[in-house]
């Protein structure tokens, strides 16, 4: 089997990245917008897996982490979170946060905690995921970069 490549999204793969999120119910709301800071995994021709960020100022929102069914349970979703994260380093971020109806408990492995909603900042509300794509009784999660 080829391996699997993590790389930069490119507007091409947008379909595809749509697809895994349809399958998982996750929104779609804003990708387009943001697929320029997004991560994807490839083998061959085929998108397995998917991630991004979305930047306001120095605060972040990780969104959209997908792992197609066959590729699941072998480290690329954690692969993309470290990616992102080194990204979101690099750009300067001080702080990433994440909604989550369906993956509570897999996150804190990597440094995020739970927060209230109010505890968003306000330049986030910009975030088409945060206006009504994701429902109120998401999970707020957040983590420092950089310390
Ligand atoms: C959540 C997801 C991205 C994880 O990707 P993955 O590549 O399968 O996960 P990894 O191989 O990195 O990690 C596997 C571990 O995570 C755990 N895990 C996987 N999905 C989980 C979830 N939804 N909640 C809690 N733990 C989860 C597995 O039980 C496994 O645990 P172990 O290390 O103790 O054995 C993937 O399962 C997925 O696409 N889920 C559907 C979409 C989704 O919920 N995305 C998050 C939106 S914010």
């Amino acid at each position: 089997m080829s391996p699997l490549v993590l790389r930069s999204a490119r507007p091409e793969d947008l379909r595809a990245v749509e697809l895994l999120l349809t399958a998982e119910g996750l929104p779609l709301q804003g990708v387009a917008e943001h697929l320029s800071q997004f991560l994807v995994a490839e083998r061959g021709s085929a998108i397995l897996a998917a991630g991004g960020l979305e930047v306001y100022g120095t605060s972040g929102l990780l969104r959209s982490l997908v792992v197609h069914p066959e590729a699941k349970g072998r480290g690329v979703g954690a692969e993309l979170v470290q990616r992102l994260l080194e990204r979101a380093a690099a750009d300067g971020l001080r702080v990433l946060f994440l909604l989550t109806t369906t993956a509570a408990e897999y996150f804190p492995r990597f440094g995020f905690t739970r927060i209230d909603r109010t505890g968003l900042p306000p330049e986030l509300h910009a975030s088409e995921e945060l206006r009504g794509a994701c429902p109120a009784s998401a999970v707020v999660m957040q983590r420092h970069i950089g310390r």
